[in-house]
């Protein structure tokens, strides 16, 4: 059984789409362990507890950065059993980003989604950016997290036109459809162990 910890910093709409994929039993192996957000007033956080009784934790940052604010993290995950041997770390929209001890503590055991076909539009903003650079297709991407930003090996990606007229608004909603089919998917190959990698390339492994 593989111990899941969801970080969140607001709606929390990817973590309620993993969690209500392991709900339903379309995520098997995964006991979803513990839901964190670094603000108080995330309305993730009322979804994790009231909608599937997931336990909460608020960790602000009170000024904390890197490391000396992501060991409060991980003092969390290990009190919930959630090692880098048996855990894994979701980042679902989790504004913040991650010290390197943190990356190589769990390395290979943390996901990140990112609203954009990365290696375009790194960073806040990947919507409008994509937007104010004119492309034509974007999309999103759930990626291992390595020490850089929106940069680790890449899982799963979708693609969605970009329409004329668009609104960040508009093509954030159209994108976000698409994460909350990939994510769930991601995790679901991890828990079946179907994810190798090889320096940044990622395969993924077919049942026979
Ligand atoms: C999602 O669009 C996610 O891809 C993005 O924040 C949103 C969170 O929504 N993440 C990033 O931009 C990370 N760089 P949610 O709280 O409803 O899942």
């Amino acid at each position: 059984m593989i111990n899941l910890a969801i970080l969140i910093s607001g709606r929390g709409s990817n973590m309620d789409a993993i969690l209500s994929a392991v709900k339903s039993g379309s995520i098997k192996n995964v006991n979803p362990a513990l839901v964190i957000s670094d603000k108080a007033g995330a309305e993730g956080l009322k979804i994790a507890s009231e909608k599937y009784g997931v336990p909460v934790r608020i960790v602000p940052s009170n000024g904390a950065k890197g490391w000396e604010y992501d060991q409060r993290i991980v003092s969390l995950l290990s009190e919930q059993d959630i090692t880098p041997q048996n855990g894994l770390v979701c980042l679902a929209g989790f504004m913040r980003i991650i010290s390197p001890e943190f990356v190589r503590l769990y390395r290979m055991h943390m996901l990140n989604i990112h609203p954009s076909l990365l290696p375009s539009f790194p960073g806040l903003h990947a919507q409008r950016q994509a937007i104010e650079y004119g492309v034509k297709v974007s999309g999103c991407t759930v990626h291992f997290v390595d020490e850089g930003v929106d940069s680790g090996p890449i899982i799963i990606q979708r693609s969605v036109p970009v329409m004329e007229g668009d609104t960040e608004e508009s093509l954030s909603a159209r994108i976000l459809e698409q994460e909350h089919i990939i994510y769930p998917e991601a995790v679901r190959l991890f828990a079946e162990g179907r994810l190798q990698v090889k320096g940044r390339v990622v395969s993924i492994h077919h049942l026979a």
